[in-house]
């Protein structure tokens, strides 16, 4: 187990698009890894190729006890989330604040599709199909983007909305996908 190093955005491993994974038997250490990595960066998401892993595998979760940054938000399930598909359920989008781990210190305005379905594999080969709405649809929305090379300030419309966090929210604890 270990906490490893976050690439920051400008390392163009995080610009390439992640392989499916094939053999489920050789997640676990690279799991484990990713665990320890969001939970020692206060993060609700991380993606693999965030840690230099070039496999379509994301992590990501909200507990109930709150996101100080969404105090509104539903709880996210803890979801192990392999080869993940993901359709939106109708052209709805709506724009939130986005943080994440690569691009630290910085927040920005992005837009998402307001309700997805997602469908993909836990840690052990079993399918997932859920729908999700809200900051569940987001951070999902988020975590998948890594996996084809895409960093939310990609998909700001406005960069006036993109900006230093400390700056935007100077009392908002910080939590990053
Ligand atoms: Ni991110």
């Amino acid at each position: 187990m270990a906490i490893r190093q976050v690439l920051r955005m400008g390392d163009a491993r995080l610009l390439q698009v992640s392989e499916p994974v094939a053999d489920f038997s050789g997640l676990q250490e690279l799991l484990v890894d990713m665990k320890d990595t969001m939970k020692a960066l206060n993060g609700a998401g991380l993606a693999a190729p965030q840690i230099g892993v070039n496999l379509r595998v994301v992590i990501f979760g909200v507990p109930e006890m709150r996101n100080p940054r969404y105090p509104d938000a539903e709880p996210v399930p803890e979801t192990v989330l392999v080869n993940p598909v993901i359709t939106p359920m109708n052209s709805e989008m709506n724009e939130d604040w986005e943080g994440c781990l690569s691009v630290p210190g910085m927040c920005g305005l992005v837009p998402r599709y307001s309700a997805i379905r997602y469908q993909g594999y836990d840690e052990y080969g079993s399918l997932i199909d859920r729908v999700a709405s809200g900051f569940h649809a987001r951070v999902v929305q988020h975590e998948c983007d890594h996996l084809d090379g895409m960093l939310y300030p990609m998909r700001i419309r406005d960069l006036g909305n993109f900006g230093f966090r400390d700056v935007l929210f100077p009392n908002s604890p910080v939590q990053d996908e």
